[in-house]
């Protein structure tokens, strides 16, 4: 086992080991990809204050997201194709999930379906929705949700089209991949991968394929998503997603005041500030900087998350001490599932609990719930001074 001391330590593997199209996907943002780059850059804009002469012994990171107690507030956000990184990718994920203490999302467009993971796992885990045309489809997709005992629903509501990723074009992204010589050439050299795809029935997207109308998986991930997805989302669409889901609903992709307050007013119990890690409006602001704003509209009064941009335990520990009671991380453990599998998806959370936990301590902190503005030096107008 190769020696693991960060995530850019399982980012040099995974590149080595998957298939150039499923790397690309993972690692792109749209257009120029200035937001996905500033998503991590504006991190760095924030120093941490340093504390010396604080006793450190009993520190905890265990905290609770939307009521439910977790071992560090992050979850592992929905990420479709998961099951593409890695021969049954989100039943692994989930797995290393929920063997840590924290909640694993499964994405509407995940290769292992819902039924799949639940007879995998034994927790409950939360479940993502894109809203698509078919409204039938919409239904069950709920109802086999629930079936699943899934302890909260994700409903996404950045993306009624998808944001354009030059790369994802250019390789023809399709799940399964589509076979050509040049990408056939490059999964040929993805030993471990091949085999693990060889060994799984999992190919496709086992959510839609063969339950939503018109869905088939022969067409590109872009043009099958504009095809189904339902354009028309609206805040009515989401009011009625409300009333048919009885236990905790988030509310991810918010980057604006405007729209906090309309998740207020649907009965959101919690929103994700994020720009879907900076996949669909190229342009717009981090989530870190949109953070502030939000968080003074509405935060003494839902649940406010935070993902986009997060790599290690001090961009988590950063987050927190913003004021999000919770983080996302999306490409942090697609990198370990990439490079190792289930263990590499652990290896991932190990390292983002070592340095939050190590953090807190040298920033004098002991408990996650107490971090705050407090611990950190943030510069004048990092956010909420627009023209
Ligand atoms: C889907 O959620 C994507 O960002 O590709």
């Amino acid at each position: 086992m190769p020696v693991i001391t960060n995530i850019d330590d399982l980012k040099r593997i995974y590149k080595r080991r998957t298939p150039k199209m499923f790397y690309d996907y993972a690692e792109s943002g749209s257009w120029t990809e200035q937001t996905f780059r500033e998503n991590t850059s504006d991190f760095d804009k924030l120093y941490l204050r340093q504390r010396i002469a604080v006793d450190m012994t009993g520190r905890s990171t265990a905290s609770q997201l939307v009521g439910q107690d977790v071992s560090m507030p992050v979850a592992l956000a929905p990420v479709g194709l998961t099951g593409m990184q890695c021969a049954d990718g989100e039943i692994k994920a989930a797995r290393a999930a929920e063997k840590f203490g924290v909640p694993f999302t499964l994405s509407t467009m995940s290769i292992c379906s819902i039924e799949d993971v639940a007879e995998n796992t034994e927790k409950p885990f939360w479940f993502q929705v894109y809203t698509l045309k078919d409204d039938d489809f919409m239904r069950r997709l709920f109802d086999r949700a629930k079936a699943a005992k899934c302890s909260a629903l994700v409903i996404t509501v950045d993306l009624q089209i998808m944001g354009q990723r030059h790369k994802d074009i250019r390789n023809g992204l399709s799940a399964p991949p589509k076979l050509t010589p040049k990408s056939v050439a490059n999964m040929m050299t993805k030993v471990q991968w091949g085999l693990g795809m060889l060994g799984t029935k999992r190919r496709t997207f086992g959510n839609v394929v063969g339950h939503a109308k018109g869905v088939d998986a022969t067409g590109s991930l872009s043009a099958w998503t504009s095809q189904a997805f339902d354009h028309a989302l609206d805040w009515e669409r989401i009011k009625e997603f409300r009333k048919w889901w009885d236990g905790p609903v988030i509310l991810k992709g918010i980057l604006d005041v405007e729209d906090a307050r309309k998740a207020l007013d649907v009965g959101a119990d919690a929103i994700v500030v994020s720009n879907h890690g900076g996949r669909q409006l190229d342009g717009a602001i981090s989530s870190i900087r949109a953070l502030p704003e939000i968080l003074d509209a509405v935060g003494d009064k839902i649940e406010v998350h935070l993902d986009s941009g997060i790599r290690s335990g001090q961009d988590v520990l950063k987050a927190l001490a913003m004021g999000a009671k919770g983080t996302m991380i999306g490409r942090a453990f697609v990198y370990g599932l990439g490079a190792m599998g289930e263990a590499g998806v652990t290896a991932a959370l190990e390292v983002i609990h070592k340095e939050l936990d190590t953090t807190m301590a040298l920033c004098g902190e002991r408990d996650v719930k107490n971090l705050g503005r407090h611990n950190l030096l943030v510069p004048k107008g990092f956010s909420g001074e627009w023209e």
